[in-house]
């Protein structure tokens, strides 16, 4: 956070969960509503500036991950509130705490767009994931919901994402044009 006193500080309110634990939620969904934010811009960023004969499916999707983005942005900062914490939720906030690369912002090719999406896409699934279990772990179960509801969906936006790259991924590892037979499991692994 780039003000300590001010992410910790809290309002007083009667929510029976004890400050201590708060005050860790409310740093936690900062750095969510940070990301969140910063990928939301990412999405529509994608959405404008695409290009390509899959132009119009990508315009619309990019544009369908935005919107979901915009309503976990307002989720996030709600539970902040209601938590009797301050929510950062400015564009120069975002930049600032944004646990996400910046967007390229000279790329044009639809493929090049879902391949910095899906970077960015398993990045923040991978927070999301790491959210859960921590606000688990700190007594919070509704927090602990709201990161799920949201993990399920990115996870299958992620799904979306990928499955534009994956034949191309697959016949790469393959090495031969034409085949696109997955990897063999490694022995072991169940
Ligand atoms: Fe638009």
């Amino acid at each position: 956070m780039s003000d300590n006193t001010i992410s910790s500080r809290l309002y007083p309110t009667r929510i029976d969960i004890p400050a201590e634990a708060r005050v860790q939620i409310v740093v936690l969904l900062n750095q969510t509503l940070a990301a969140t934010l910063d990928l939301k811009t990412q999405a529509k960023q994608a959405h404008w500036n695409v290009k390509g004969t899959d132009f119009y499916q990508l315009h619309e999707l990019f544009d369908e991950l935005a919107g979901e983005l915009e309503e976990y942005v307002d989720m996030v900062a709600e539970r902040v509130t209601a938590l009797g914490g301050y929510a950062f939720g400015t564009a120069r906030a975002a930049a600032a705490n944004s646990i996400l690369p910046e967007y390229p912002l000279d790329i044009l090719d639809g493929k090049d767009h879902v391949t910095a999406l899906s970077d960015r896409f398993a990045l923040y699934a991978k927070h999301i994931r790491q959210a859960i279990a921590k606000t688990d772990e700190l007594g919070d179960a509704d927090t602990a919901d709201l990161y799920t509801e949201i993990s399920r969906t990115i996870d299958k936006r992620l799904w979306f994402l990928e499955a534009h790259l994956q034949v191309a991924e697959i016949k790469a590892e393959n090495g031969k044009a034409g085949t696109t037979k997955t990897q063999k499991i490694p022995a072991g692994v169940k």
